[in-house]
């Protein structure tokens, strides 16, 4: 099997394929993505929501996702395994987020590394970038921002932060970033950016015009029971099915059903 790379990306957006991106925090759900093509495996601090039950992504450390991400390297054989650094290790120092940004990718054999922000953090991503580090952007709903913006409400609506928005895009093009995630903007913007950037944009509620989709993977296979924004597609109904098949396993338990002679040694 060939493995996806950064340049595998970059000519999909040349050929017009579209990319496919799920994020993934433990070997075997990294396992049956790859298996079934998806290009890119996100570990993406998302996992501090869906994994660890955190209201926000602001709680995972370097060393939770280092954790997370080699899990899913081990289960990819195909994909791109591409990690977010977590809040606090690059917004501050360009020598500081270097170093975090050498550690994951030494400890956990990462492909490429996501950082939330435009302008602000260009240098620091240059440097990593200069390292030989491929980074993706990630503008828009950037959660680690969440007690500034206040809530997870649609980005980007108003001319200002908009035309922000774009130059920002143009900034991390110009930087040397092999991507750009777009999260919860207005799908004109979304399209507008997208054909207006070299390299491709992945979008999460950001509509149709992007080159690339991500979705949480937790969400698409309906096991975050009560999370239902408008972008969100179910593919499963994987909270339900847990509980009924818990519910059976320990109505068989009870019962003495399980286990049963050929399920004993
Ligand atoms: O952490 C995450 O899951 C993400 C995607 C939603 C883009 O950053
Ligand atoms: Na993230």
């Amino acid at each position: 099997i060939k493995r996806v790379t950064t340049n595998t990306i970059l000519s999909m957006k040349q050929q017009g394929e579209k990319i496919s991106m799920l994020t993934a925090y433990d070997f075997s759900t990294a396992k049956a993505l790859d298996e079934a093509g998806t290009d890119v495996l996100l570990v993406g601090d998302s996992a501090a929501n869906v994994f660890a039950g955190y209201e926000t992504t602001l709680p995972i450390t370097l060393d939770h996702m280092i954790y997370h991400a080699s899990a899913v390297v081990r289960g990819a054989k195909r994909a791109l395994v591409l990690v977010d650094l977590p809040f606090g290790e690059y917004q501050g120092s360009a020598d500081d987020a270097f170093k975090a940004a050498v550690r994951m990718m030494k400890e956990s054999g990462a492909h490429a590394l996501k950082l939330e922000g435009g302008v602000e953090i260009l240098d620091n991503i240059k440097k990593i970038i200069h390292a030989g580090i491929p980074v993706c952007g990630h503008l828009g709903l950037t959660p680690q921002a969440i007690n500034k913006f206040g809530t997870f409400g649609v980005r980007a609506q108003e001319e200002e932060e908009a035309a922000k928005l774009k130059s920002d895009a143009l900034a991390l093009q110009d930087a040397g970033c092999f991507a750009v995630v777009l999260e919860k903007i207005p799908a004109a913007l979304a399209q507008e950016v997208s054909q207006s950037l070299r390299i491709p944009t992945i979008g999460i509620g950001a509509g149709n015009g992007c080159d690339g989709q991500v979705l949480v993977v937790n969400d698409m296979l309906g096991y975050t029971k009560d999370f239902k924004p408008k972008f969100l597609r179910r593919y499963m109904n994987m909270y339900s099915d847990v509980v009924d098949a818990a519910a059976k396993y320990v109505a068989d338990v009870k019962s003495g059903d399980y286990p049963n002679e050929s399920e004993q040694y």
